[in-house]
């Protein structure tokens, strides 16, 4: 609750930023200093598999270009160092989407000679269908489908991530989800998000305007 009170108050502070887009007809605003409640194509309950699909895919391309996994793997390496290797562990990566952090984690913990269970949870049916569909079986890597906070409330994980994930819910829900993370796992937690920023949004606004005219 207190990180969560600092997070809002430092974004507050922020400064307010507006920008519009020339090249289109429609002047587009974005106020960078509040959290934005805007829903995402892939929340939208029509959405089908292929587009789903195709969604995460990309979304794997932009996090390695922008280099998103290494917080996680940075924080995972230094809690695994002291993990004891003839015990097996769980990781669980919450809203795991095409299951891309976990098959980065599964060389790690091998590297490590770590036993380790990853199990990835999204609320989206086709989520676990486009991860298994990319996920080698010997990765051995599981993936399930449920609402976090409908998920079995007696089970727990050593280690609960989440990347890309916690934009997706409103200011109420994001509190409920990091004492749900605190009272779920045993040795720690870590989320892993976008900082909204006007370099990347004006910058890849060209990209994103074409593949919008050519859907
Ligand atoms: C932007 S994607 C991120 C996917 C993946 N973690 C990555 O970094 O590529 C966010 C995912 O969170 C899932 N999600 C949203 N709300 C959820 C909830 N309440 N419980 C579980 N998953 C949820 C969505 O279905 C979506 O697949």
């Amino acid at each position: 609750m207190l990180v969560v009170q600092v997070l809002v108050a430092v974004a507050a502070r922020r400064k307010y930023v507006a920008f519009t887009c020339q090249k289109s007809t429609a002047m587009t605003t974005v106020d960078f200093a509040r959290r934005s409640s805007a829903t995402e194509l892939m929340d939208s309950p029509s959405i089908g598999f292929d587009e789903f699909h195709q969604c995460l895919r990309q979304l794997t391309i932009v996090n390695g270009c922008v280099l998103a996994y290494r917080p996680t793997l940075r924080w995972l390496k230094a809690m695994l160092r002291d993990a004891p290797s003839d015990n097996t562990i769980s990781i669980l990566d919450v809203g795991s989407g095409g299951g891309d952090m976990l098959r980065k984690i599964r060389p790690l913990t091998r590297q490590r000679g770590i036993n380790a269970e990853l199990t990835g949870v999204d609320l989206n049916p086709w989520a676990k269908q486009s991860a298994e569909l990319d996920t080698p079986p010997q990765m051995n890597i599981r993936y399930e489908t449920s609402d976090i906070f409908a998920f079995d409330p007696s089970r727990r994980a050593d280690y609960i991530i989440s990347c890309d994930f916690t934009h997706h819910l409103g200011d109420a829900a994001l509190v409920r989800f990091i004492q749900w993370m605190d009272s779920h796992a045993r040795r720690g937690w870590f989320i892993n998000d976008l900082h909204r920023h006007p370099l990347p949004i004006t910058s890849s606004r060209p990209y994103f305007t074409r593949c919008r005219s050519a859907r």
